[in-house]
């Protein structure tokens, strides 16, 4: 039995190295028994995508669908990077508008797996000289009309406030294909293009990007949300995969949750290091020496968090039931960080259900520690 995925395009030049039995692996080396083995790991995988270590490779995995997502077999492909591109769009000049933090990190992530960035602008010429210049073959444009003009693809990687205008502004044809890079931002912003015909499409990479100077490494082993019409759909996801990540299919209805979602685990996250930070100040020489305390406890929970889950990581007064310790913490904190007591009673609250699918709460204490952190958001 063998199966063609649409991104080969038929060529016949991907190989099939191995079948893969759930839980081990034959004839394959040991990169790609490791690749193999992480992916096993993970639940209801039906189709997953990895590249080998040094990235010259790329690793289909495809559960043949007759067996369902738990099928005990798959296939493993083993196809040179960007060749699953071959004959596609994404296989012609590819351009950005836009050379901030995400658009100079993609754009030199997908160089480095063999796209071809041919055309760049930006607001200032410094912003697009500098990536030009990081990329080499590729124009410095003065205006997204620019890019449009040379590229068959263009990414969209300005502020999600600015993709409509600059869509807008820009004429498209439509044999082209127009891609924003927003988590939260509809398809609709890009309704010119579409209107002209042109494939418009998004494609997120779950992942924060403090600056232009992040490695490629950066986008690897990382969720890209793609959603898009018919073929750029099929070929954002290729590009998901040579760029080291999986593809995961996003509904325009749920793009807004999916967004919400991203943003509570990495920038609310960031915010609470920083108020749990700031509580330091009120006994410490500062919340610097806070933080470097604290960070090793953050490292071990979202350790925890990857290797035992839910709702096994969680530990505490919650799962322990101690109310008398959640009781001195309120008062503590209503007295000397009034901002963070009911952050906190939130949170504690929300903790409760997880406590107790960890087993040990009783609902007694529950039903205390509820009275309690219900009773501390009250106050004012
Ligand atoms: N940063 C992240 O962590 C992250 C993660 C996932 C997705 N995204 C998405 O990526 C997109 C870009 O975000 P970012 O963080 O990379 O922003 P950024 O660092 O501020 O970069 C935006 C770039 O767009 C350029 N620009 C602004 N207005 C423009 C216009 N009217 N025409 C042409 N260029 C313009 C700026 O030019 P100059 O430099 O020349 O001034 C800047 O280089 C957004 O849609 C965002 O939601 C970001």
């Amino acid at each position: 039995m063998f199966f063609t995925p649409t991104n080969y395009r038929g060529s016949g030049l991907a190989l099939v190295v191995d079948t893969v039995c759930r839980g081990s692996i034959m004839n394959v080396s040991p990169t790609c028994a490791r690749v193999v083995n992480r992916r096993l790991a993970v639940p209801n995988v039906s189709r997953g995508d990895q590249h080998d270590r040094d990235g010259k490779y790329a690793l289909h995995f495809l559960w043949p669908r007759a067996f369902g997502a738990r099928a005990s077999k798959a296939f493993v492909v083993l196809y040179p990077c960007g060749f699953g591109i071959m004959n596609s769009l994404l296989s012609g000049g590819i351009g950005f508008v836009g050379a901030g933090a995400l658009g100079s990190t993609l754009a030199r992530a997908m160089q480095h797996v063999g796209y071809r960035i041919t055309a760049v602008a930006s607001r200032t010429n410094a912003s697009s000289e500098r990536l030009a210049k990081e990329l080499g073959n590729c124009k410095v444009m003065q205006t997204s009309q620019g890019v449009a003009d040379n590229c068959d693809v263009v990414f969209l990687t300005v502020p999600d406030a600015s993709i409509k205008a600059v869509a807008t502004d820009t004429h498209w044809r439509s044999s082209q294909a127009v891609v924003h890079c927003s988590g939260a931002s509809p398809l609709t912003v890009l309704v010119s293009a579409k209107d002209t015909g042109a494939l418009v499409g998004a494609f997120h990479p779950l992942q924060t990007f403090g600056g232009r100077d992040a490695t490629p490494d950066v986008l690897r082993d990382i969720a890209y949300a793609v959603e898009a019409e018919s073929t750029l759909h099929e070929e954002l996801e290729t590009m998901a995969t040579d760029l080291g990540g999986w593809p995961i299919a996003l509904a325009a209805e749920d793009r807004v949750m999916y967004h919400a979602s991203a943003i509570a685990a990495c920038g609310l996250l960031a915010t609470l290091m920083k108020l749990s930070a700031d509580l330091w100040s009120d006994f410490s020489e500062s919340s610097d020496e806070g933080l470097r305390a604290l960070l090793p406890l953050v490292r071990s929970t979202l350790d925890g968090i990857e290797q035992r889950g839910f709702p096994n990581v969680l530990t505490g007064p919650m799962v322990r039931g101690d109310v008398a310790t959640v009781a001195s913490h309120i008062e503590a904190l209503a007295a000397r960080a009034p901002a963070f007591q009911s952050v906190y009673s939130h949170l504690a609250l929300a903790s409760l259900p997880i406590a107790k699918a960890k087993g040990g709460l009783g609902a007694h204490e529950e039903e205390q520690l509820r009275e309690l952190l219900t009773d501390s958001l009250k106050i004012k």
